[in-house]
């Protein structure tokens, strides 16, 4: 079933018809113990005589483990669920992520919606399919491509967000407009993220899942383009391993935005990516997001971690880089050189 991405006008209706498109013999929601407090209660006044059971799972991405499926399951299971039955994931990525892992399994399959109440969430985890939990220490290690029947956005539930998860899921908005084009990056840069017009601010999540949602339908198992998405992301996960190993708190979207500095610059210098864009993304990185403080004696564990990154081939860093906004460029290498003299640039940035 194709995925059906809403612009929320009237959460109560959509989601009404979202079931009733399904029409499940029994209704689940899970939440984490922040979005139960916070966000089911107004879910649960929309879903008026539609009885729902209600799964509460921990709240961090440590929580994103075996036994909070395990967890997910047996209610499921107690519940009385059949293959007939329906997930409402609500809330980040942590339960977009493991709530579609969990529905894509139980009884080989049942049907599930996103209601993202984060904005990280919302432009990038509840879109697109992928599902999965953290195993053995590595992130998303297992899971599987199976997008939820309907995702609804709706930028209310963003009024209990803090303005650091805010900027996290900003920088994927940020990702996008630069994948995209030139006047969107411009509207992006111009936007006050720090004080957020959150009716302007919906039209910009529904512009730039937009974005994300037509390179998915192009590729949606990731064998080509839908590596644009990682733009940011191969110098981001370094910084955020790092940070994990260093005991320093990174959210994730900080550290995309601090690795798209990175990235732009090699776009910069060996792909023709305009430098007054560079810069302007610079500024605008370092004064949203501050800098992830670095050495060069950190160079070389950093560039280790590149080389782990799951996202490459044969042991060879696969970066994503841009020519100018809008022109993608998949599988891209950098030589250990190349890479140091990156670092560099960000650290004088
Ligand atoms: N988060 C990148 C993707 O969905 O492919």
């Amino acid at each position: 079933m194709e995925q059906q991405v809403i612009i929320s006008k009237d959460l109560r209706a959509e989601v009404s018809d979202a079931i009733a498109r399904v029409q499940p013999d029994r209704l689940f929601v899970l939440t984490d113990v922040n979005t139960r407090d916070l966000c089911w209660p107004r879910l649960k006044a929309y879903l008026g005589d539609a009885a729902a059971s209600l799964i509460t799972i921990p709240a961090t991405d440590e929580a994103k483990n075996l036994d909070s499926l395990t967890s997910v399951w047996t209610a499921l299971g107690e519940g009385g669920a059949t293959r007939h039955s329906m997930l409402i994931n609500l809330g980040g990525g942590m339960i977009t992520d493991l709530g579609g892992f969990a529905a894509s399994t139980f009884k080989r399959g049942i049907a599930y919606i996103n209601i993202p109440t984060t904005l990280l969430a919302m432009v990038d985890a509840s879109v697109g399919g992928k599902t999965g939990i953290n195993f053995r220490g590595l992130k998303n290690e297992i899971g599987v491509f199976n997008a939820a029947g309907t995702v609804i956005l709706d930028t209310q539930f963003l009024h209990t967000l803090d303005a650091q998860n805010l900027r996290s899921g900003y920088a994927e908005m940020l990702k996008h407009a630069l994948i995209s084009d030139d006047a969107m990056l411009c509207r992006h840069l111009a936007f006050d993220i720090e004080h957020p017009d959150l009716a302007i601010l919906q039209q910009m999540v529904g512009e730039s899942v937009a974005v994300k949602e037509r390179i998915v339908t192009e590729d949606p198992h990731e064998h080509g383009i839908r590596k644009a998405l990682n733009l940011g992301h191969t110098a981001g996960h370094a910084f955020e391993s790092l940070a994990m190993e260093e005991h320093r708190t990174v959210l994730h979207g900080y550290a995309v935005a601090w690795g798209l500095v990175c990235e732009l610059y090699l776009s910069a210098t060996r792909c023709g990516f305009p430098s007054t864009r560079l810069h302007q993304v610079a500024q605008f990185v370092k004064e949203t997001y501050g800098q992830f403080t670095i050495t060069c004696k950190q160079y070389d564990r950093l560039y280790e971690l590149m080389t782990h990154d799951k996202k490459n081939t044969a042991g060879v860093i696969n970066f994503t880089l841009l020519g100018g906004v809008g022109d993608i460029l998949i599988n891209q290498h950098a030589s250990k050189d190349d890479i140091f003299e990156m670092l560099d640039y960000y650290r004088e940035s």
